[in-house]
């Protein structure tokens, strides 16, 4: 008999998980302690913005008409624990307030209130990503017959029914072979259309997925200073991308120079990494990662000194500036440490007047964000500005019609902090457009 799946907690990662796990054809039930989050994917809809999931939810949500049926929700422990086989543990680790090291409460929490229903034989797998040593400690609170399993999750905001269905591969730290093997048989498609299975340990399998963020993060950064270095020394970042990215050791990914990394995964991430290094006396390992968090954080002071420069140079007082892009990145509703969104708060407290307008964030830049002015469109945001920040990289921005959006501003001129709009459409049109890491004409 096929294996019955539940997930606990059902944001991004979890939401996505479930959906996928149902597509994969097993029977899911997924779990959030928030009622009204179960309240939406029981009807079909998704609490956030990811391109793709509502459809694949609508596919197998119980009770939507031509649904499979194979998905179900609920806020009962008591049910999920006689439902599942295996137990993905979706939920999520935030930084602590006021320090570096991850907060475990809410997979502390889902751990104690799963410990004590689930079946003999069970199986929990960890999802979330945590400090190295977790698991070990997390194991401990299962009862005799359940086991655990890591499996860290890499999907990326944006991508993560893509990155979910075919993962470019799958890490499973375990103790048994039995826990191997039953999680071969939850992965058997992706296994089949060749993606790699790792087998490992616990600490190895936490430690990949922070290190694999951790490069991350350091690929960013490094580009980021040679857009330090090119504007001083009058280079052009793009153009040193593009040709040491030919080099295939290096390749082209992840080297967009601009007001840098953002979100709930990489600053936290590196962060909390550096807390557990300290914590196991190898400190001196990551240090290199403080660098690539200040340089990652000098671009956001960067971009503002830029925009200040733009409109005169001494204050903002009394100047228009349009933001477009609030999220931390495109194909996201996603606000958390966002960039685009700490620029624009910068400027806003130094006295500038900010209209924001972004395609999906409105909605929680505005909780996180409510003394910002927001507009409905990128036309409304620009209207009077006397300069146009670019800080998150959306189709709608690239699409936009510069000659269009240069009859309504008061000045044209125009910010790219993502190096992602075309200079030579812009400067035809009679603005004056300056990025991170280029000359300025
Ligand atoms: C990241 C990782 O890419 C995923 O593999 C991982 O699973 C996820 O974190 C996680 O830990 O859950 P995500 O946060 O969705 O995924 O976003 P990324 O695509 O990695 O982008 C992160 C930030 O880096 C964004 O603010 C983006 O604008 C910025 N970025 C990315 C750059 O500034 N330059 C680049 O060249 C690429």
């Amino acid at each position: 008999m096929s294996l019955k799946i539940t997930v606990i907690g059902t944001g991004y990662l979890g939401a996505t998980h479930a959906a996928a796990m149902a597509e994969l054809g097993f029977e899911v039930l997924g779990l959030d302690v928030v009622p009204e989050k179960i309240e939406m994917l029981s009807a079909g809809k998704v609490p956030m913005y990811e391109p793709g999931l509502e459809e694949l939810l609508a596919q197998h949500v119980a009770g939507i008409e031509g649904s499979s049926g194979r998905l179900r929700f609920t806020t009962s422990w008591e049910e999920v624990g006689a439902f599942g086989d295996v137990h993905f543990v979706c939920v999520n680790t935030p930084q602590k307030h006021g320090e570096y090291a991850c907060d475990m409460s809410y997979v502390d929490a889902a751990f104690g209130s799963l410990a004590p229903v689930v079946r003999e034989g069970s199986l929990v797998v960890g999802k979330s990503t945590v400090p190295v040593g977790s698991a070990d400690r997390l194991a401990e609170l299962l009862p005799e017959g359940a086991e655990l399993a890591w499996n860290p999750e890499f999907l990326r905001e944006g991508f993560a029914v893509q990155d979910t269905l075919h993962p470019d591969r799958l890490v499973v730290g375990v103790r048994s072979e039995r826990a191997e093997k039953i999680l071969r048989e939850v992965y058997a498609t992706p296994i089949g259309e060749g993606s790699p299975f790792v087998v490992t340990d616990f600490p190895t399998a936490e430690l990949v997925k922070t290190s694999a963020n951790s490069f991350l993060a350091t690929k960013i950064s490094f580009i980021n200073a040679m857009a330090e270095v090119c504007e001083a020394a009058g280079g052009d970042v793009v153009k040193l991308a593009e040709a040491i990215g030919y080099d295939d050791r290096i390749g082209k990914k992840f080297l967009r120079a601009g007001i840098g990394f953002g979100g709930g995964c990489l600053p936290k991430d590196i962060r909390a990494f550096m807390a557990r290094a300290g914590e196991l006396g190898a400190d001196q390992a990551l240090t290199f990662l403080r660098e690539v968090d200040s340089i990652n954080m000098r671009r956001r002071g960067h971009m503002v000194e830029l925009a200040r420069e733009a409109v005169g140079g001494d204050s903002f007082l009394g100047k228009r500036v349009a933001v477009l892009g609030a999220t931390f990145k495109p194909d996201s509703d996603d606000v958390r440490d966002s960039p685009a969104l700490n620029v624009a708060g910068q400027i806003h407290l130094q006295g500038g007047q900010v209209t924001v307008y972004d395609p999906k964030g409105m909605d929680n830049a505005r909780r996180l964000f409510p003394t910002l002015g927001y507009a409905d469109t990128a036309l409304g945001a620009v209207r009077g500005a006397d300069v146009v920040l670019h800080l998150t990289e959306w189709r709608e921005f690239r699409e936009l019609d510069p000659a269009a959006l240069g009859a309504v501003t008061a000045e044209r001129v125009i910010l790219d902090g993502r190096n992602a709009l075309d200079p030579v459409l812009w400067r035809e049109a009679g603005w004056t457009y300056r990025a991170m890491g280029r000359p300025a004409a």
